[in-house]
């Protein structure tokens, strides 16, 4: 029997068709492999799986997400074209710093390459896992975990690093309000990057990592530098110390100092 929280994102439900097939479930182990599994038996595009819950939620590089009751955990299936799929990066992150905007009015900003953050700490983390035959995408599951009534002073764990929309809004957020926001600036924004609409102006306008010294962490590779700029694929332009270039396309950024901080 559907709950009142799906119940109520059915109704207030404005797309084409994001979350038309939606797939609610009280607590499960992530809503990615859930996801991948009804991908792989032809789900539509848009189909979306959410859970009240996650007992073992996925981060990206391999670390586990922590998923209470209060905070939002969903998987979106997409079927974009190969020369399209960098982009997903870009309408994740942007439909959630503009649904932050709609529903609580603040400003977050992005960490590269897609985490959003308030005021230096995380409020959301994005998961994109995709399945590419040849020159075919099969799917892409975009997993989007929002911290929203999570207080974060309650999660040791995480208090230092991570807030919430609750915590900083000062106010309870409604679950269902975010996502139904959320459904609606995604579907825009992925709608337009496929048309040939330029994001990638008002990606970098929040990319809150440009200018600041970090270090990139890929496997056994570190880089270290000023982040300099961002390209049209997503990638990440870095300037290390003696002046060179690298150009990161995956990697795990912490902020540093200067480039005197090892
Ligand atoms: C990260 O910042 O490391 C990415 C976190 C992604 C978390 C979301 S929550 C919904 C979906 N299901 C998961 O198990 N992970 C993603």
């Amino acid at each position: 029997m559907p709950n009142t929280e799906e119940i109520s994102i059915r109704n207030q439900l404005n797309t084409k068709f994001i979350g038309h097939q939606l797939y609610y479930y009280p607590k499960l182990t992530s809503t990615m492999d859930i996801a991948k599994r009804k991908a792989q038996e032809g789900a539509d595009e848009g189909t979306v799986v959410i859970a009240g819950e996650q007992t073992s939620g996925k981060g990206r590089l391999g670390r586990a997400w922590l998923s209470p009751q209060g905070n939002l955990a969903m998987s979106i299936i997409l079927k974009p074209p190969l020369d399209k799929l960098h982009q997903l990066i870009m309408v994740a992150s942007l439909a959630v710093v503009r649904t932050i905007k709609r529903v609580s009015g603040i400003e977050a900003e992005i960490k590269w390459p897609n985490d959003v953050l308030i005021k230096g700490k995380k409020v959301c983390g994005i998961l994109i896992e995709n399945e590419v035959q040849r020159d075919e995408v099969l799917f892409a599951v975009i997993g989007i975990g929002i911290n929203i009534n999570l207080d974060p002073l309650a999660t040791p764990e995480i208090s230092s690093i991570a807030t919430s929309l609750a915590s900083e809004s000062g106010e309870e957020i409604e679950k269902d309000k975010v996502i139904t926001a959320l459904f609606a600036e995604f579907e825009q924004l992925y709608l337009e990057s496929q048309s040939g609409v330029p994001i990638y102006q008002e990606w970098k306008y929040y990319m809150g990592t440009i200018g600041k010294w970090v270090q990139v962490k890929a496997g056994e590779s570190v880089e270290r530098g000023q982040a300099e700029a961002v390209t049209k694929r997503g990638n990440l332009i870095l300037r290390r110390a003696d002046g060179s270039i690298a150009e990161i396309v995956v990697g795990d950024v912490t902020m540093i100092k200067d480039k005197s901080d090892h």
